[in-house]
């Protein structure tokens, strides 16, 4: 069982691949934890709050295409996210954020579930001009997006990846962490 504070630290852990949350008492997440207990206590029920969440996109009948994916990036994405999935910098800090390799968010976080990142694709993607694309072209290069390398799963078990998809990714949505494609074993991180 986590503590709030540790659910959120979790967030910088993972989804921002920072490795270095805020301490639980700091006020960031004493800010985080406040408006969280607004939200469960004082917003409006029944009625959308401008601004929250996406609604899921299911998986297309046909499954999804990595090359059909591939093309997609090429023409829609490469342009700010790099042909490398490596992002832009001004200086030393991103501007578009990474979305493969040493800088990206990390195999712990919901983003690499095809699942979710079709679903933020296709609400938010490209930038700008959310709601632009298929369901299935947002499967498809969310499909293509997560099957790159990114850092490791920071709950690691015992330095295996395969007793880490058991653990953690067996049941967590549709996601590519400890299969293989095209001979390649993915989720072995960066090193
Ligand atoms: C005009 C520039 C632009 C284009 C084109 C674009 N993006 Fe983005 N994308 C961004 C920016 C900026 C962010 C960060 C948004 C934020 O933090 O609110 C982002 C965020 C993301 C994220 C979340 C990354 C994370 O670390 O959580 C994903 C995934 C993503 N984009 C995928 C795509 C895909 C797939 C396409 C093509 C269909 C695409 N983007 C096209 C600018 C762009």
């Amino acid at each position: 069982m986590n503590t709030f504070a540790e659910r959120l630290q979790g967030c910088f852990q993972f989804s921002m691949n920072g490795g270095k949350p805020p301490a639980s008492d700091s006020p960031e997440i004493t800010a985080l934890s406040v408006y969280s207990y607004w939200l469960a206590s004082k917003a409006p029920l029944g009625v959308e709050l401008p601004g929250r969440g996406y609604p899921d996109v299911p998986q297309p009948a046909k499954g999804y295409d990595l090359a059909g994916g591939a093309e997609v990036y090429k023409g829609q994405c490469a342009v700010c996210h790099g042909t490398e999935g490596e992002g832009q910098k001004v200086g030393d800090s991103y501007v578009m954020p990474p979305l493969w390799g040493k800088d990206s968010y990390n195999w712990g976080a919901g983003m690499h579930r095809i699942n979710t990142a079709a679903s933020f694709i296709k609400h938010n993607m490209p930038l700008g001009k959310g709601g632009s694309l298929t369901d299935q072209q947002a499967w498809d290069v969310a499909a293509y997006v997560n099957r790159h390398e990114r850092p490791q799963d920071p709950r690691l078990v015992e330095g295996s990846v395969e007793k880490t998809r058991v653990k953690f990714h067996a049941n967590d949505g549709v996601n590519l962490y400890g299969q293989t494609v095209d001979g390649v074993l993915i989720g072995q991180g960066i090193r």
